[in-house]
Formats: C-alpha cells, structure tokens, sequence
C-alpha cells in the first residue's frame, strides 16, 4: 500500500482522431511522496502536459488508477466524475499551465485572489500579495493579462498556483517564456515556496538547469 500524495497505477491515455486512437501515455506506474519534487523530461510530444492533466483531474485515465492523498483521506480520480473532479483540483491543485490561463477580465491581484476566494481562503491574501512582490509584479497588480509580457504573465501564473498552498503543485514549462535572469529567480522562488508550504511539485521541462534541481527525473516517451 503506497502512501504517496500522487499514485499512479498502470496508466494509460491517448487521444482518439477520427477512428484511430493514438496511443500517449501507456501503463505507467508512478509514486510521488509528499514534499517530493519531481521533474518530467522528455521530448516535445511525449506527453509531460497529459500526464499533468490527468493528476490534475483536467483529462480522465483511460484505464489504471489515479489516487491522491490528502489528510488520512484518499481520493480516487479514476473513479470521479468531471465535476468532483474540479472540486478536488480548485482544493487540492495549484497548476502552472503551459499557457498561463489567465483570467483575460480580472487583473494580476484578481487573479491571485480568486483561488483563495473560492476555497474561503480571503485572510491569505497578504502572503500572496508578499509572492506577487518577490516575483517582481508588486508594480503590475492592477495590470490585466492583456497588457503584461509572456514572462510577467507566467510569474503571475505561479502566484496564483501557490495561492491557496495546495498539497500538490504542478508547473508545464513555468521558465519557458523568461529570460535567464528571470529564469533562475523564479525557479528559486518555485522552489523555496513549494519547501516552505511542504507541497509536492511536479514540473514539466526541457530546462536542465531546472531539472537538475529535482529529487527525481522521469522520463517519460523513452
Ligand atoms: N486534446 C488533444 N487531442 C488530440 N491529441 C492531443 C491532445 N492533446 C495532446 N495531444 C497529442 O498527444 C501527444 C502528447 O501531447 P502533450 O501535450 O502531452 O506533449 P508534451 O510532452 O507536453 O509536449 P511539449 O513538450 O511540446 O509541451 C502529442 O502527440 C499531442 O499532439
Ligand atoms: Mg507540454
């Protein structure tokens, strides 16, 4: 019996195009303890963002079990529906999507808060007001997604991920639109947080220097 916040058994997705099924990821099995930082490498089509979907809850597994532990408390995806899925995410999940994702109406402030706001978090929102500040938007907060470059959108992306100090957090190539100053100072916020909050981290990069600093490689389309 495994006790990982992340446990995958004999996972299988793909996608289906007309009436072929394109086989992406094929029985995987896969643990991740709490706490843990796990990178996952691999070639651009591989299927690092589908597997963080389906952690996330986003996809649904074809086949295998997904289970999340949170608390004592043991939450079977593979037998959960769209929407207890995305109950479970909004609670459990901060995601660094690999296209940010962010809410186009509300601006940087907005958009942190609105996690917090509907997990009645609201008295978080000094820390993630400190996060904002040390990733360098403390002057963007009213800017809306719009008006901010790829990299303060990807910076603002992470502070909304670690707003509500999810349990798991997942990162889909959260350096690849900074440059490499920024680059390192984001990863070293990433990772200094995710310490801090005691979440797991599973990141999605083509990004050495930010692999190496992982507990745990896994390779994935080898
Ligand atoms: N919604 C979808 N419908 C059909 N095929 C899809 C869908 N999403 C992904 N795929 C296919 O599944 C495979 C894996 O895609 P995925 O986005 O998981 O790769 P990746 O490893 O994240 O790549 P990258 O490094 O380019 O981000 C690719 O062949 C992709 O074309
Ligand atoms: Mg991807």
């Amino acid at each position: 019996m495994s006790c990982g916040v992340i446990s995958l058994r004999n996972v299988s997705k793909g996608y289906s195009d007309g009436n072929r099924h394109q086989p992406v990821i094929e029985r995987l099995d896969l643990d991740i303890g709490p706490g843990e930082v796990v990178a996952l490498c691999g070639p651009s089509g591989s299927g690092k963002s589908t597997l963080l979907n389906l952690i996330a809850g986003i996809a649904a597994v074809e086949a295998g079990s997904l289970t999340l532990r949170h608390h004592g408390q043991a939450f079977e995806l593979h037998k959960l529906g769209e929407g207890a899925r995305t109950a479970l995410r909004r609670r459990l999940i901060g995601y660094v999507f690999q296209f940010f994702n962010l809410v186009p109406t509300l601006n940087v402030l907005e958009n942190v808060a609105l996690p917090l706001h509907l997990n009645r978090l609201d008295h978080r929102l000094p820390d993630a007001r400190r996060r904002l500040q040390a990733l360098g938007l403390g002057e963007r907060l009213n800017a809306f997604p719009e008006n901010l470059s790829g990299g303060e959108q990807q910076r603002a992306a992470i502070a909304r991920a670690l707003a509500h100090e999810p349990a798991i957090v997942l990162a889909d190539e959260p350096t690849g639109n900074l440059d490499g100053k920024n680059s390192a100072l984001v990863a070293e916020m990433l990772f200094s947080e995710v310490a801090k909050l005691g979440c797991a981290l599973v990141i999605a990069t083509h990004n050495q220097a930010l692999a190496s600093r992982a507990h745990r490689l896994v390779e994935l389309g080898g």
